[in-house]
C-alpha cells in the first residue's frame, strides 16, 4: 500500500509522486484550490536543484518559464534522485485604506476611569502604559489589521498580509469542505500568522501586548466563525447560515455579534482584552458587509444608495425607501485567475489594463511594470470590454475570426480562449444577477441610484466604465459611482472607537432583508441572460424585469 499522510496517498492519481507530494513529507504547506488537479495554478514552485529528474512541463503549467513549475504536475522520474524546491509565495497588492479618515467623535467602548482601564463598566486593571486596540479586516484573500491608540483615535500602524489559508482553498466553500476534513487546521494557520505579525510589530513599536485592550474583527461568514473558533459546516449547506444566525432565528440568542476573551482564542493581546466580532447580516452577508455599512452610511440616508462589495462572494445592498436588501452572489474565483488559462492573482506581473490600439494591438499594463504573466481580474474586465467594444468577440464570448484562442501576449505565452470567456461569464452573471434582482425587487432603475460604492480591492483598481459595458456592475451615472477600498476595515475601526456606532449597527442589521437569489422564480433565466457581456437594460421595466431577449 502507498505510504501516506493525513490521509493522502504520497503519489498522484497515476501512481507518481509529484513536488506536492514531496512538500507533503516535509511538512509544507503549498497553496491549493483544485485538489491537486492542475486549475488552480496556486502551487508554483521555483525548483533550484534536479529539475532535470522531474516529467516535461504540462498543459497546465504552459504558462510558466524555468525554474518554476505547478507542484501538482511535476512528477519525480527518478525517485533516488535530489530535487530542491521552494514555495512561491506571490506577493498579492492589497488595498488598505486611508489612515486619514479619522473617526471623530471617538467613544470607545475601553476607557481609563479613575486609573482604571474598563470594558464599558467592567474594570480591567489598573493603567499600567497605554490603551490600545486591533481592528482586523479576514478576506478569503487578505488579512488586514490596523493597531489604534484607542484614547487619541490615532492609526499606530497598519499590517497587510495574504491569509495564510490558501492551501485550503480559494473562496469559502473550498475552506468549508476543508476544515471538515481538517478540523482546526484553517484557525491555527490564521491565529499563528496574525501572531507572529503582532509579535512584529510590537517589537517595531515597542508597545506591549499588555496594553491591547480591545480587538474587533469583521469577516465573511466563514472567515469570523473560524476565526472564533466556531463550526462553519452550517454555512456551506442550505440554507447556509452561521451557527450564530441559526440560533438567533430559533430565539437562543439575541444577535449574532461575538465575544470571547483574548486568552480564550490563543491571540497576542492582553489576556483579558475583549475580542468582539461583528455581527451578521443573513447568509454568506457577513461581518465584512456590517463594516461595509458604517464606512459608508448606506442605510443610514434618505437617499438611494447601493454598496458593491466584489470578490469571490460579490454582496450587494440596496437602501431606498425606507427597505434595506442584501444579497450574496457567489461569483467564484475565475475573476481572481481560477480556471481562466493565463488568469492569475494582482500580484507581480499580473494584466491590470488592457487598450486595443487602432491597428488592432494589445497595449497593456502590469503590475510593478513587470513582464505580463498573465491577466488578473481588472485585465480581464478590460480585455473583454475591449473585444466587445471592437466586435472581435461577440456578447456569448464567440471570437469574430473563428478563433479558439487569442494571443494577448505572444512572447510570453499569455492567451485568452472561448473557454475563458465561458468561465468568466458566469462569475459575472453572478454579480449581474444579484445587482437585477435587487434592483428588480426595490422597483428602481440603474439610473435611480443616487450613489454606488464600490468597495474591496478588486473594485479599487476596476475600470468602472468597461466594468458597466460588460454587465459587470449596473449602469447607474457615472458620477454617482464611488469607489471605497477596503470599507470592511475602514468599518472595523470605526466600530473600535464608537460604541454608540456599535449600537446603531446592531439596530441597523435587524431592519435588513436577506434576498435568498437562488430562489428568485427565474433565477435561472436571468443568469442564462447576466452571463451575456452586454451592459444591463437601463430600465427595469423594459422587457419585463427580465435581463435580456
Ligand atoms: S494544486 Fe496545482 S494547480 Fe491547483
Amino acid at each position: 500500500m502507498a505510504p501516506e499522510i493525513a490521509g493522502r496517498p504520497l503519489t498522484n492519481s497515476e501512481g507518481e509522486r509529484t513536488l506536492f507530494d514531496h512538500a507533503d513529507e516535509r511538512s509544507l504547506r503549498v497553496p491549493t484550490s483544485c485538489r491537486r488537479s492542475g486549475r488552480c495554478r496556486e502551487c508554483v514552485v521555483e525548483v533550484s536543484a534536479g529539475a532535470q529528474h522531474l516529467c516535461l512541463p504540462t498543459e497546465a503549467e504552459r504558462f510558466l518559464r524555468p525554474p518554476f513549475r505547478l507542484a501538482c504536475q511535476a512528477v519525480v522520474t527518478n525517485a533516488d534522485a535530489e530535487v530542491d524546491f521552494t514555495i512561491v509565495r506571490r506577493r498579492l497588492r492589497i488595498v488598505v485604506p486611508d489612515a486619514e479618515q479619522r473617526v471623530d467623535p471617538i467613544d470607545p467602548q475601553v476607557t481609563v476611569r479613575a486609573g482604571t482601564v474598563c470594558w464599558g463598566s467592567e474594570p480591567i486593571e489598573p493603567r499600567h502604559g497605554g490603551v490600545y486596540g486591533l481592528a482586523i479586516d479576514i478576506g478569503t484573500t487578505t488579512v488586514v489589521f490596523e493597531l489604534i491608540d484607542l484614547l487619541a483615535g490615532e492609526i499606530v500602524e497598519v499590517v497587510a498580509i495574504e491569509n495564510p489559508q490558501r492551501f485550503g482553498g480559494s473562496d469559502v466553500m473550498n475552506r468549508i469542505s476543508y476544515d471538515a476534513g481538517e478540523p482546526g487546521e484553517l484557525r491555527q494557520a490564521l491565529r499563528r500568522a496574525i501572531n507572529g505579525e503582532l509579535r512584529e510589530l510590537y517589537a517595531r513599536t515597542g508597545i506591549s501586548r499588555r496594553e491591547v485592550y480591545e480587538v474587533v474583527v469583521v469577516g465573511n461568514s466563514t472567515m469570523r466563525d473560524i476565526f472564533f473558533d466556531l463550526e462553519v459546516a452550517s454555512i456551506g449547506e442550505r440554507p447556509y447560515k452561521s451557527s450564530t444566525e441559526l440560533e438567533l432565528l430559533d430565539g437562543r440568542r439575541d444577535s449574532s455579534e461575538l465575544l470571547k476573551l483574548g486568552w480564550e482564542l490563543g491571540l497576542k493581546v492582553h489576556p483579558r482584552a475583549r475580542v468582539w466580532g461583528a455581527p451578521l447580516i443573513a447568509g454568506h452577508v457577513g461581518a465584512d458587509v456590517a463594516a461595509d455599512l458604517v464606512a459608508t452610511g448606506v442605510g443610514t440616508r434618505d437617499r438611494v444608495e447601493m454598496l458593491v462589495d466584489v470578490g469571490t462572494n460579490t454582496e450587494v445592498v440596496i437602501s431606498a425607501n425606507g427597505r434595506i436588501l442584501a444579497a450574496s452572489c457567489p461569483a467564484g474565483p475565475a475573476f481572481e485567475g481560477w480556471d481562466v488559462t493565463c488568469g492569475m492573482q494582482a500580484s507581480e506581473g499580473a494584466i491590470e489594463a488592457v487598450k486595443i490600439t487602432p491597428g488592432g494591438t494589445f497595449e497593456l499594463t502590469t503590475i510593478g511594470n513587470a513582464p505580463p504573466q498573465g491577466l488578473c481580474g481588472s485585465g480581464m474586465i478590460d480585455l473583454i470590454a475591449q473585444l466587445r467594444r471592437t466586435d472581435r468577440m461577440s456578447a456569448k464570448g464567440v471570437f469574430a475570426d473563428g478563433s479558439y484562442s487569442l494571443e494577448v501576449a505572444p512572447d510570453e505565452g499569455v492567451v485568452f480562449t472561448r473557454a475563458d470567456a465561458s468561465a468568466l461569464a458566469q462569475a459575472k452573471a453572478a454579480n449581474t444577477v444579484g445587482q437585477w434582482i435587487l434592483l428588480r425587487a426595490l422597483g428602481l432603475d440603474p439610473s435611480e441610484v443616487d450613489s454606488l460604492f464600490l468597495a474591496g480591492g478588486f473594485a479599487t483598481h476596476v475600470d468602472v466604465a468597461n466594468a458597466v459595458a460588460i454587465g459587470f456592475v449596473a449602469p447607474v451615472p457615472p458620477d454617482h459611482v464611488v469607489k471605497v477600498g477596503n470599507a470592511s476595515l475602514r468599518g472595523a475601526r470605526e466600530l473600535l472607537l464608537s460604541a454608540s456606532s456599535r449600537r446603531a449597527l446592531a439596530q441597523l442589521v435587524r431592519r435588513i432583508e436577506h434576498v435568498e437569489l437562488e430562489t428568485t422564480p427565474d433565477f435561472f433565466e436571468l443568469f442564462v441572460d447576466g452571463c451575456q457581456f452586454k451592459p444591463l437594460p437601463l430600465r427595469i421595466g423594459a422587457r419585463d424585469g427580465r435581463l435580456a431577449v
